[in-house]
């Protein structure tokens, strides 16, 4: 008889493991939004929020916060509500709503502080929805509001590669599957120069478990920070503003992201775009 295969971990927590880092993000955007409001935000809208870790860890953050998430695909949301909302205590669910929809349609209250992450609004290739993205952002945001997205870029965002690999720290899940350290790849299949699309893969190597090609595939347009600021203008935002990091002695990011006007033309850099109502 031969050895059973061993189930893969779920590529969600791998997912998370890898790109998330949602205090990072919360700190940045209450701290921009302190700088230009001068109060604390208090609501907040998480876009295109699959797992909604971001949303649910807002909610956890303060009795005085509340959180939005919209995403179109219900299975990542009920992936969401088994694992992250469910380490909320039940006050703290109650000022978490998931909605399942289309962020180009979906209505929720007004917020202070709105965020778009890990380049999901690249999937809105033509200018025009992008901008109408942009004005219902803007209409979602009270008077005194911001919105956060962020986007990659560099020499090196527009070539096809696939050797960018990290090692990614294990861990175990809550159902007690030990996950060994393992390999995050980004790979970047295809770009075109003529329309910006991109098509990008994460794969993952588990070591006892292989590889698990293509966990996720992006089919994008890479806007740049020009085009991004331009339209957030043009959407009615009053400002617009870059953030981007330094690099540390290995080469790899600070993780230290100032207001910039120039920035040298590095292989690859990820930034923050700010809009501000
Ligand atoms: C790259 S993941 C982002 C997950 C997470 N927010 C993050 O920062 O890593 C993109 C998510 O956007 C969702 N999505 C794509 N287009 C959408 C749309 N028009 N409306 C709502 N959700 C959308 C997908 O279902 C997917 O969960």
């Amino acid at each position: 008889m031969g050895k059973k295969k061993k189930t893969p971990p779920d590529i969600h927590w791998l997912y998370e493991a890898s790109v998330q880092n949602v205090d990072t993000d919360l700190d940045f955007g209450k701290r921009v939004y302190t700088k230009h409001w001068k109060r604390k935000p208090l609501t907040v809208r998480e876009d295109f929020c699959g797992t909604a870790k971001l949303a649910a860890r807002w909610a956890q953050r303060s009795k005085l916060h509340e959180a939005w998430g919209i995403d179109f695909h219900q299975p990542t949301l009920d992936w969401g509500v088994k694992y992250n909302v469910s380490e909320l205590t039940d006050k703290q669910k109650k000022r978490l709503h998931l909605i399942c929809g289309d962020v180009l349609e979906a209505k929720t209250p007004k917020v202070d502080l709105a965020f778009a992450l890990n380049f999901s609004f690249c999937v809105f290739k033509q200018r025009d929805v992008l901008r109408r993205y942009f004005q219902r952002m803007k209409e979602s945001l009270k008077d005194e509001g911001l919105f956060v997205m962020d986007i990659y870029g560099g020499t090196e965002s527009v070539t096809a590669k696939s050797d960018d690999v990290r090692e990614i720290p294990g861990f175990t899940t809550p159902e007690g599957m030990k996950i060994p350290d393992f390999e995050y790849v980004w790979e970047q299949a295809a770009y075109n120069p003529i329309n910006h699309d991109t098509t990008c893969h994460i794969h993952f190597k588990v070591p006892g478990f292989g590889k698990i090609e293509k966990a996720f595939t992006y089919e994008w347009r890479l806007w740049t920070l020009a085009e991004l600021q331009e339209i957030l203008l043009e959407a009615g935002f009053s400002k617009a503003e870059v953030y981007l990091h330094d690099f540390d002695d290995e080469g790899e990011s600070d993780e230290i992201f100032r207001l910039r006007k120039t920035y040298e033309n590095v292989q690859g850099w990820v930034a923050y775009v700010v809009g501000i109502k």
